[in-house]
C-alpha cells in the first residue's frame, strides 16, 4: 500500500492526489481520501483506481489544508468501498491511513467488540484505530501518546498516519517494518507525509526517513518530535537531502513507465558500475566488498535470499560466483528461508538483494541470518530503504527509481552489481588470471552500448508480438547463464499480460513441458552461442519435430539455428557470463508488446505491488 498526506497553508487536495498517483505502484485495487480544516471533515473513498477516487471527489468538496490519502494492496479485506482506507474510529474523531499487517488484529477486535465497539470494515486497520481511540479515551491523554500505547500492544508491521478531527493542525505517523518518509517545508510551515519521497520532490528537499519502532508528531510552526515507541525515549531528527528529482519519476516522452525503464538500461547499467569498474586500471574498486574482503575471501558459502526478479538476478549469481569465483553458493526464496530453520554458519556470507529494499519476507531472512551470525550484504535500489539499513553492508545498484511494476532495469543492475563481485573476487582468489579478468572489464564496458544496439531492434519485436500475443500459454527455454533468464522471461509476460507462462532449464522440457508441445504453442528459446549451444539445439530439434512455434535468441550471425526456427531475435557477442545482460532485453521487450496488444495495464498488473511490504 501506499500512503501520503500534507500538512500546511495550501490546499492539500492536489498534493496528496498527485502523490497517490505518483505511489500507485505499491498498490492500486482501491484508493481513498480524507480533507479536513478547521470547519468540517470530507471522506472519499473506492474500489479501483486512484483515477476513480479522483472522479469521485472532484464531483464533491475538495478543500482543507491537511489531507491524507491510501492506496492499496488488500491484505485483510476484499478491495471494496468500506475496506478502503482512510478509517476512521467510532465517535468518528481520529482517522488512519495504514500499510502492512496487524497480525493480532482479531485478538484486540474481539476485546473492543466486548467494550461496544463496532466495525464497518473487514480491516485490521480499522481495529487498530478503535484502539487508538479506546486508549485515548481511557487514559484521557493526547493523541500522540495514544497512538503510541495502542501501537505497543499491537504486534505485526505498519506504517500509519493518524489525525485527529478536532485538531487539524497535527499529524501522527509511525512505523515498523513499512516505510514512510517526511518532508519538512521552510519554518515548519508545511508538511509532507509519505511511503517514500516522490509525492513531496517538488515542494521540499528535506526529507526525515523513520526507523524502525518511531512515532513522530508533526505540528504546524513546531520542530518534528521523534520518539521510540517502546520505551518513549527521545531520537534526534535526522534530516536528509533528497537527491531525486521529478524528471526521474516521470515518463519522458514513453507511453509507459516500463517501456521508459527498459530504454534506460544502457544508462542504467553504466550508472551501476560507473566509479566501480575501472578498466584503464585494471581494477574493480567495490569500498563494502573491499572493507570486508575477508569475509569475502574465508567464506564457505554465499547464500543469497530475494524474492521475485531479485530472486532470478540472485540465480545468474549463483552461476557468476560460483564458474568465477568458485565459491558455492545457495539460492532462497526468502520466504521459505525465514520459516524453514535453515542452517547458516558463522562463515557464510548472505547477500539480499532487493529492488526497492523493503520486501517483508527479504527483510526478515535478513534479520534471521544475522541473528545466527553471519555477515549480511545488500544488493538493493532504493537509497536508504529498510533493507539498505538492516544489512551489514551493501553496494547499490544505481538503477535510479523504477516505477513499473514489472522489474527491467533493476534486474540487468542487480546483475550488473554481482558480475562485478564475482570477477573481483575470483581474480583476488587467483580463480580468474590478470589478462582474462581485464577482457571481462573492457567487455563489461562495451555491454551499454550492445543494450543500445538491442534496443533497435523494438520494432522487429513488436511484429512477432502481434503474432503470438493470443497465445494462452507460453515456454521459456534457456541453459546455464540463460536458464535464469528464461525463467524471468516467463515471469515478464506471466505478470503483465496474464498468459500463462512457464521458464525452464532446456534439457529438463523432455521431463514434462514437452507433454505441452504443440502447434499452438510458443517456445521461447535462449540458444546464444556460447553456453551450450549445441545441446540447446538438440532442444529446439525435439520442439520443432513436435510442431512448436519456435522464437529464438540467438547470437548475430548465427545460421544454424535461423534454419529451424520461426523468429530468430539476434543479440550481440558478449562473453558467456554476461549474456543474461543482453538475452534479457528481447524478453522484457515482447512481453511489453504482447501486453499492450492484449490491452493490459502493463505498468500496474493487476493483483500486484511493486513493493511488497507484508509476508
Ligand atoms: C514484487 C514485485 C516484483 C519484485 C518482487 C521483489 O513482487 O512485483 O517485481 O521482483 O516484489 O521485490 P524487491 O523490491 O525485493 O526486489
Amino acid at each position: 500500500c501506499g500512503i501520503t498526506g500534507y500538512l500546511g497553508h495550501r490546499e492539500a487536495y492536489p498534493i496528496v492526489m498527485n502523490g497517490l498517483q505518483r505511489l500507485e505502484y505499491r498498490g492500486y485495487d482501491s484508493a481513498g481520501i480524507v480533507l479536513a480544516d478547521e470547519k468540517n471533515v470530507k471522506l472519499y473513498k473506492t474500489k479501483g483506481k486512484v483515477s476513480s477516487l479522483r472522479k469521485i471527489a472532484e464531483k464533491n468538496d475538495v478543500h482543507g489544508n491537511l489531507g491524507l490519502g491510501h492506496t492499496r494492496w488488500a491484505t485483510h479485506g476484499i478491495p471494496n468501498d468500506e475496506n478502503s482506507h482512510p478509517h476512521f474510529s467510532n465517535s468518528g474523531n481520529i482517522a488512519i491511513v495504514h500499510n502492512g499487517i496487524i497480525e493480532n488484529y482479531d485478538t484486540i477486535k474481539k476485546e473492543l467488540i466486548a467494550r461496544g465497539y463496532t466495525f464497518k470494515s473487514d480491516t485490521d486497520t480499522e481495529v487498530l484505530v478503535n484502539l487508538i481511540e479506546e486508549v485515548k479515551i481511557k487514559n484521557n491523554c493526547k493523541l500522540g501518546k495514544a497512538v503510541q500505547m495502542a501501537l505497543s500492544t499491537a504486534v505485526g508491521a505498519y506504517a500509519i498516519a493518524v489525525f485527529d478531527v478536532n485538531e487539524p493542525t497535527e499529524i501522527i505517523v509511525a512505523r515498523l517494518g513499512s516505510p514512510i518518509a517526511i518532508g519538512i517545508g521552510e519554518n515548519n510551515e508545511e508538511f509532507f507525509v509519505a511511503s517514500d519521497a516522490s509525492p513531496f520532490i517538488e515542494y521540499t528537499k528535506d526529507a526525515i526517513y523513520l526507523d524502525d519502532e518511531e512515532l513522530a508528531i508533526i505540528k504546524l510552526g513546531k520542530e518534528i518530535r521523534i520518539r521510540k515507541i517502546k520505551d518513549d525515549s527521545f531520537v534526534e531528527p535526522h534530516i536528509q537531502e533528497l537527491k531525486l528529482n521529478l524528471e526521474q519519476i516521470e515518463k519522458g516522452g514513453f507511453k509507459h513507465f516500463m517501456l521508459k525503464e527498459i530504454h534506460e538500461q544502457p544508462h542504467a547499467i553504466q550508472d551501476t558500475y560507473r566509479g566501480r569498474l575501472l578498466a584503464s586500471k585494471g581494477i574493480i574498486k567495490m569500498g563494502s566488498v573491499d572493507n570486508n574482503i575477508g569475509k569475502f575471501l574465508n567464506a564457505n558459502r554465499i547464500i543469497i535470499v530475494a524474492c521475485g526478479t531479485s530472486w532470478h538476478a540472485g540465480l545468474v549469481a549463483e552461476y557468476l560466483f560460483e564458474d568465477l569465483a568458485r565459491i558455492p553458493v545457495e539460492v532462497e526464496y526468502a520466504s521459505e528461508f525465514r520459516y524453514r530453520n535453515p542452517i547458516i554458519n558463522k562463515n557464510d556470507v548472505v547477500i539480499a538483494i532487493s529492488q526497492s529494499g523493503e520486501t517483508a519476507d527479504t527483510l526478515a531472512a535478513i534479520k534471521l541470518a544475522k541473528s545466527q551470525g553471519a555477515f549480511v550484504f545488500g544488493v538493493c535500489n532504493v537509497v536508504g530503504s529498510s533493507i539498505a539499513r538492516e544489512t551489514d553492508t551493501g553496494a547499490y545498484t544505481h538503477a535510479g527509481p523504477e516505477i513499473g511494476v514489472a522489474s527491467t532495469k533493476a534486474f540487468t543492475t542487480q546483475i550488473t552489481v554481482l558480475a562485478l563481485m564475482a570477477l573481483k573476487l575470483g581474480n583476488l582468489k587467483g580463480e580468474i588470471s590478470n589478462s582474462r579478468f581485464n577482457t571481462f572489464l573492457q567487455e563489461m564496458t562495451l555491454i551499454p552500448s550492445k543494450v543500445e544496439e538491442l534496443l533497435k531492434i523494438n520494432s522487429e519485436i513488436e511484429k512477432i508480438a502481434a503474432i503470438y500475443k493470443d497465445a494462452t500459454n507460453c515456454l521459456y527455454l534457456g541453459r546455464g547463464y540463460n536458464f535464469p533468464v528464461a525463467l524471468e522471461g516467463a515471469l515478464k509476460l506471466k505478470e503483465i499480460s496474464y498468459i500463462h507462462a512457464e521458464g525452464y532449464p532446456a534439457a529438463e522440457m523432455k521431463h514434462g513441458p514437452i507433454a505441452l508441445i504443440d502447434e499452438h504453442m510458443p517456445v521461447v528459446v535462449i540458444a546464444t552461442k556460447k553456453g551450450h549451444y549445441d545441446k540447446v539445439v538438440s532442444n529446439i530439434q525435439e520442439i520443432k519435430s513436435r510442431n512448436g512455434k519456435l522464437i529464438a535468441i540467438v547470437t548475430k550471425g548465427d545460421t544454424i539455428v535461423k534454419e529451424i526456427a520461426d523468429h530468430v531475435i539476434e543479440i550481440p557477442e558478449t562473453v558467456e557470463p554476461f549474456t543474461p545482460l543482453l538475452s534479457t532485453i528481447p524478453l522484457q521487450l515482447l512481453s511489453y508488446h504482447i501486453a499492450v496488444m492484449r490491452g493490459c495495464n502493463v505498468d500496474q498488473p493487476r493483483n500486484l505491488a511493486k513493493s511488497v511490504t507484508v509476508e
